[in-house]
Formats: structure tokens, sequence, C-alpha cells
């Protein structure tokens, strides 16, 4: 689908997308990109990041992979320092990297709640706290008038409860705190504006075949009012709002992109 924004809302902007190479991380890299950004993408798998760099690349846009896991510190470090050194500066940081699996508590593992967490709030918050020299107001390769942008992504199933996704509830529960507190202390003091987007069922994304077998997302309809699948436009566009000039006055929020779905109640 066409963007309803000018092409040129994010040029001479460098994003940073973990998570990027895949699903809805490479609608937000590909849709950063054709509005302007150059794009690093951050991911656990080469080939992967190799590739989804290769096909920005193809569009024209200036862009390159980058192998990470958000859970390694040093990787972060790595990452950011690689990619300040190829675009000079980083002004977007997007947290798209995430894990998770269906599991009811009692057959998790510690060690399993451990790893969502690990990755989704552990490494929003590593990814921050290492791009903060970059994304600072006077920071490495930014200017003294503004700082940078962080854009992380939550969920709603955190909102109310979510059968056999206590993990990625407890993470995504993590990530808001994380985002409002980095609102307040990093606003106030660095002019980093950090904002939320909250998916909610996206077609054609590891989440959905993961999360929503076949046999409940045909059946969903019947019992959530609201019930239809979103697209992977849906959220780029709603990034790129939040990332643009038109979101400037908004700081610590979290924005629900699921057409209403996690309000819906059925008809009595
Ligand atoms: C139970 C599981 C499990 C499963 C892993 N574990 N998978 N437990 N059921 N299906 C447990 C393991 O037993 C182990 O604990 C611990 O978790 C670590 O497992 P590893 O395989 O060693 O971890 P790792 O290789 O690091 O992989 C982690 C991963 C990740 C979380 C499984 O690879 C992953 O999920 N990637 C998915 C990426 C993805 O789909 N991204 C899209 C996100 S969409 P023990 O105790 O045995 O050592 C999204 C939407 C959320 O996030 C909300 C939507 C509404």
């Amino acid at each position: 689908m066409e963007s309803p924004f000018k092409a040129n809302i994010l040029k001479g902007k460098v994003a940073l997308i973990t998570g990027g190479g895949s699903g809805i991380g490479f609608e937000i890299s590909t849709q950063f990109g054709k509005h302007g950004a150059s794009v690093a993408i951050m991911g656990r798998r080469k080939q992967v990041v190799d590739s989804a760099a290769a096909s920005l690349q193809s569009l024209g846009i200036s862009a390159a992979g980058f192998e990470g896991d958000v859970r390694k510190q040093e990787d972060a470090k790595r990452v950011l320092e690689s990619a300040f050194k190829l675009f000079g500066k980083i002004d977007i940081l997007v947290n798209g990297a995430a894990g998770n699996f269906l599991v009811s508590p009692e057959a998790l593992s510690p060690n399993g709640f451990r790893t969502v967490l690990d990755i989704d709030a552990v490494g929003t918050f590593t990814m921050c706290h290492e791009a903060l020299p970059y994304l600072k107001k006077g920071g490495l390769g930014q200017s003294l008038s503004g700082g940078g942008i962080i854009l992380n992504t939550s969920a709603t199933l955190h909102y109310t409860a979510a059968w056999y996704q206590i993990n990625v509830a407890a993470a995504k529960a993590a990530v808001d705190a994380i985002g409002r507190n980095l609102a307040l202390e990093w606003g106030t003091d660095f002019d980093i504006r950090v904002n939320g987007i909250a998916p909610g069922p996206i077609g054609g994304t590891p989440g959905m075949s993961k999360l929503v077998p076949e046999e409940i997302n045909s059946k969903a309809k019947d019992f959530m009012p609201l019930y239809k699948l979103g697209e992977k436009w849906d959220i780029a566009m709603a990034a790129l709002y939040l990332a643009s000039e038109a979101g400037k006055y908004i700081n610590g929020t979290t924005l629900v992109i699921d057409g209403g779905l996690w309000l819906s109640r059925p008809r009595h």
C-alpha cells in the first residue's frame, strides 16, 4: 500500500533497528528507508540481516546488516560502533528484537522465563544504554539542538492476562516501564524521545504463526468482535509517525495498533 507520508520525512536520519531483518522489523526497516533514512539492521542471523540489507539496497536505500544478539552487551556496543562508523551518526533506535513461545506457567522453566525477559526487556535496556552516547543531544554525531529517538516494541497482552504467555507478558510490562522511565529521565536530560508501539495480531509474521494457531485465528471473530488482522504496514506507519517530526511532542507513550482489539468484549 502506498504511504500517506512524504518520502522525505526521515531524510538524513540514521536508524538502527534490532530484529529489523524479518517480520514487522523488516517492514519498519523498509518504510524508514523509503522515507529517507539510512538503515542499520541488527539481528542474530547473519544471513537474514545481510539479505534484508541487500533487498533494501536494491530499492536504492542506504542499508547495512550487522550480526548481533541484544542479550550481549558487547554485541550491542560493537554494532552501534559499526553503524556509527558507517553512517556517521545514529538518530533512531528501534528495539524490535523479541523472543516468545507458548507455554503454560507450570511447564515453563525459570530459564525459559528468563530467556524471553533477557531478549525483550534486558535487551531493550541494553540497546538503549549503549546507544545513549550517540542519541543524546550533543552526542556523537548529534547536534547541540536536539537528541534522537527510541521506539520500543511492546504488546497488549499484559494489559489483562494472556494464556501461555506469562514470560512475554512480564517482558512487555517491563518494556513499557523502561520506556516511561527513559522518556522522563532522558527526555529531560538528553532531549531523547522514547515511545512504544504495541501491535495486535499482524498477518504474515513469526509472532502470528507461533502464537496464534490457525484454529484459534479462524474462531477468533466469534468471541472478539473487533478481531481482524493488521498488516505489517500498519505498524510501520505508526513507527514512522512517532519517529518523524510529526511526533515531536510525543514522549513516554505506547501507541496501540490493534484495531481496538484489546478492548473488545462480546455483545450481550
Ligand atoms: C518451553 C522453551 C521453549 C518452548 C525455549 N524454551 N523454547 N520452553 N517451550 N517452546 C526454554 C528452553 O527449554 C530453555 O530453558 C530456555 O527456554 C532457552 O531456550 P534456548 O532454545 O536455549 O534459547 P534460544 O536459542 O536463545 O532461543 C530463545 C527463543 C528465541 C525465545 C526460543 O529463539 C525465539 O523465540 N525466537 C523467536 C523469534 C520470534 O518469533 N520473534 C517474533 C517475536 S513476535 P531450559 O530450562 O530448558 O534451559 C512477538 C510478539 C509478542 O514477540 C506478543 C504478540 C501478541
